[in-house]
């Protein structure tokens, strides 16, 4: 482990950036968080030892918040934005001699992607790659955390935008290999793409294991998949209306079979980490109070 690496993890307030902070505090390595939020700097300094500002939607920020910085975790909310945004960072990560630059992605395989969203993110990584700072890709698949979302499991009831089986990933192990990642370095990981998709399940497997899980009853309903795009832009929904039509794209097409490929296991967890990764029934047993709230339920005490 190289001890002179400062590393920057972007997104330490949402879902997987928090994971990879407290991975990598309980690691003890040397890093900071970024925020826009400035009213936020103090708590999440506390929190995770130190943090600094950066905004992505601002340029002129970058460079002060990159002084001394070796890796960073470049993590890109659910906005159409993360193309500007992730352009300009990976200008300044160049600029500011950054060592390494560990991507979170999407389940892109070769050249079959063409939801939004998906193509996006292959936009991203095209331009990473040829811009001489070493670099790492993860790819996840749906992200099990997203089960928690306000409009997922409303009444119980899983809505499921496919009838097809999809891939499912912990953002747990996301998050612990992608702190291995940053510590470990470009020495070990650079030009690596890793992918994560554990547990495969169609809509009515989801519903069981949910339901063995928590020790109450969920069901699953195939909606259209254009039901994504309504529920997802909900008032205080993380999903922009650009980020939801990609999600609607990409049901569509695990659906008519051009993105059958998102119900594949391929999943890389176990070469970075050296154990398996967390199935959805050893993750929702993890989380299975957070599940009863979200589906109205009350919590097991
Ligand atoms: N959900 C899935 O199933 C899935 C699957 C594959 C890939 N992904 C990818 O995962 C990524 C989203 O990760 P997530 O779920 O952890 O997101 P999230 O929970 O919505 O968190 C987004 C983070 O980005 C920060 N952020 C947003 N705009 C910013 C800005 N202008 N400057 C600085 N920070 C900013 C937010 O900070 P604030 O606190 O300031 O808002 C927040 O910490 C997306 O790229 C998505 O494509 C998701």
């Amino acid at each position: 482990m190289n001890s002179s690496r400062n590393l920057l993890v972007l997104g330490a307030t949402g879902q997987i950036g928090k994971l990879v902070s407290r991975n990598l505090r309980r690691r003890e390595a040397n890093f900071s968080v970024g925020t826009r939020r400035k009213v936020k700097l103090a708590e999440l300094a506390d929190q995770f030892g130190s943090s600094r500002f950066i905004d992505l939607d601002d340029p002129r920020t970058f460079d002060e918040a990159l002084k001394n910085i070796t890796g960073i975790f470049l993590l890109t909310g659910y906005t159409v934005d993360m193309l500007v945004q992730s352009k300009a960072l990976v200008d300044a990560a160049k600029r500011n001699g950054i060592k390494h630059i560990v991507h979170l992605g999407a389940f892109t395989r070769d050249h079959d992607a063409y939801a939004t969203v998906f193509a996006w993110h292959q936009m991203i990584e095209a331009y990473i790659r040829v811009s001489g700072v070493a670099w790492t890709n993860l790819h996840p698949n749906i992200i099990m955390q997203t089960f928690l979302a306000q409009w997922s499991l409303k009444g119980a009831m899983y809505s499921a935008y496919t009838s097809k089986a999809v891939g499912f990933s912990a953002g747990e192990d996301i998050a612990e290999a992608a702190a291995a990642i940053l510590m470990e370095g470009p020495e070990k990981h650079n030009g690596k793409d890793y992918w994560f998709s554990a547990d495969v399940l169609a809509p009515d497997q989801v519903a069981e294991t949910l339901t063995a899980a928590t020790g109450r009853k969920f069901t699953a309903a195939v909606v259209k998949a254009d039901g994504f795009q309504n529920h997802a832009i909900q008032p205080g929904s993380a999903y922009e209306n650009a980020y939801a039509k990609g999600g609607f794209e990409f049901f569509e097409q695990v659906e008519d079979g051009r993105m059958a490929y998102a119900g594949s296991v391929i999943d890389d967890t176990k070469k970075l980490l050296g154990r398996e990764p967390l199935s959805l029934m050893d993750w929702a047993k993890l989380h299975a109070n957070e599940l009863l709230e979200a589906a109205g339920y009350e919590a097991q005490p």
